[in-house]
């Protein structure tokens, strides 16, 4: 299991600013490291890390042309132990630092990589957001795996994280997401041309986002 050393402190951490906040530790623990773990009704969603740099390198190159389309450029590095495991690495120090949160989605039963997503540039403060990205393998696409793993996720980042935005973009050409944000009620809010360096080439994106169905009435608790 991974880095069992830094759990330890990390509970005085949490029991202390508990206590700071007033909130519950079970609470707090649970939000902070109750490793957001998650169960849909097939699919079961979990933080990824270092010893996951086999599975998730065998996603990437199964997955190679299908993802070319939409993720940026990618060299022969990419498709390395050594490249997934730094940003695995990278990946951990990112939810540790409350900046990114990271999920592996896959079948409750396996450890077979379905997909992934991510929600990242965690701002707190007044603004409360971050970045949606997600992808799933080729052959996994059309049963609505995804819509149920972003449900599941969306609900720990509004009512477990306390995030009040959640922004996601998409190329104006990438209708299987465009869908998908839209029956998960994500709303257009704009339109930025070469908005991202896409496979190439600056491509323009389609900006939505959703806002916590519990706006209005939340109180941030982080203070940055
Ligand atoms: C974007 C992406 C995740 C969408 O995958 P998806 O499987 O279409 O998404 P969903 O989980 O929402 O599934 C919806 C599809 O499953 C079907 N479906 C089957 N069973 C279903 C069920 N039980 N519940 C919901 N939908 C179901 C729906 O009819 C729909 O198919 P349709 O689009 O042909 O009508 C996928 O195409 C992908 O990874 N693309 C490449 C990476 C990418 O674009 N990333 C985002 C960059 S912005």
């Amino acid at each position: 299991m991974a880095h069992p050393v830094t759990k330890i402190p990390k509970a005085f951490e949490f029991a202390r600013l508990a206590e700071r906040l007033r909130l519950p530790l079970e609470l707090y623990a649970q939000a902070t490291y109750g490793h957001h773990n998650l169960t849909t009704e097939r699919l079961r969603l979990r933080p990824p890390v270092i010893d996951d740099q086999k599975r998730v390198l065998a996603y990437r190159l199964a997955n190679r042309e299908h993802l070319q389309p939409w993720e940026p450029e990618r060299d022969a590095s990419y498709y390395t132990l050594e490249t997934v495991e730094a940003q695995l690495t990278q990946i951990e120090l990112d939810m540790e630092a409350k900046s990114a949160l990271h999920w592996l989605i896959q079948p409750q039963d396996s450890e077979e990589v379905l997909g992934m997503c991510s929600f990242t540039n965690i701002v707190r403060g007044a603004f409360q957001a971050c970045h949606l990205g997600f992808s799933l393998a080729g052959a996994q696409q059309g049963k609505g795996y995804m819509q149920e793993a972003l449900t599941a996720a969306l609900a720990h980042v509004f009512e477990v994280q306390k995030l009040h935005r959640v922004m996601a973009n998409h190329q104006p050409d990438n209708l299987a997401s465009e869908k998908l944000l839209q029956r998960l009620g994500f709303e257009r809010e704009g339109y930025a041309r070469q908005y991202l360096h896409i496979n190439g080439a600056w491509a323009d994106h389609v900006l939505t986002s959703l806002v916590s169905p519990g706006a209005g009435t939340y109180a941030p608790h982080h203070k940055t």
